[in-house]
């Protein structure tokens, strides 16, 4: 089953939005794996990002994430990575879809509220990078047959 990390990021939280992306999720039918509130370190977030290094959004991008807390998550479910990507909407709010969640709480690219993996071989590695593994829980919801073919 793929793994992907979801952070709702500081703007989220700020604005009490964490609620609402979990909602999304949790509806979507995806399973919840892991959370954690943290105060993400500098380091943390320059080896999560390390792939923006040098572009010109880069230390925008380093200090919003530590401006505030996030709410780091594990979420689980088959093709998870694509899906919660579809549920979090485009990168750039203007061109999220209507129903994303970019699209109805964001404006800017640089608050645009929670972050996802972008690709299997990415979650893996965010995942490991975020939670230790005895963060993790693996478990059977009631409702899995109904909703995991
Ligand atoms: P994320 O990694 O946060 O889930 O977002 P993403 O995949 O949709 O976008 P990515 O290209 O990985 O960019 C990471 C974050 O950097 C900020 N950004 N700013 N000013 C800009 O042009 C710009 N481009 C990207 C955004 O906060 C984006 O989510
Ligand atoms: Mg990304």
């Amino acid at each position: 089953m793929e793994k992907t990390l979801v952070l709702v990021k500081p703007d989220g939280v700020q604005r009490g939005l964490i609620g609402e992306v979990i909602a999304r999720l949790e509806r979507r039918g995806l399973r919840l794996v892991g959370a954690k509130f943290i105060q993400v370190s500098r380091e943390l977030a320059e080896t999560h990002y390390a792939i923006h290094k040098g572009k010109p959004f880069y230390e925008g991008l380093i200090n919003y994430i530590i401006s505030a807390p996030v709410m780091a998550m594990v979420w689980e479910g088959p093709r998870a990575i694509a899906a919660v990507r579809q549920t979090m909407g485009a990168t750039r709010p203007w061109e999220a879809a209507p129903g994303t969640i970019r699209h109805d709480f964001a404006l800017e690219v640089g608050r645009n509220l929670t972050h996802a993996s972008d690709s299997v071989e990415n979650g893996e590695a965010e995942v490991a990078l975020w939670f230790k593994s005895e963060e993790l829980v693996s478990w059977a919801r009631a409702t899995d047959q109904w909703i995991f073919e």
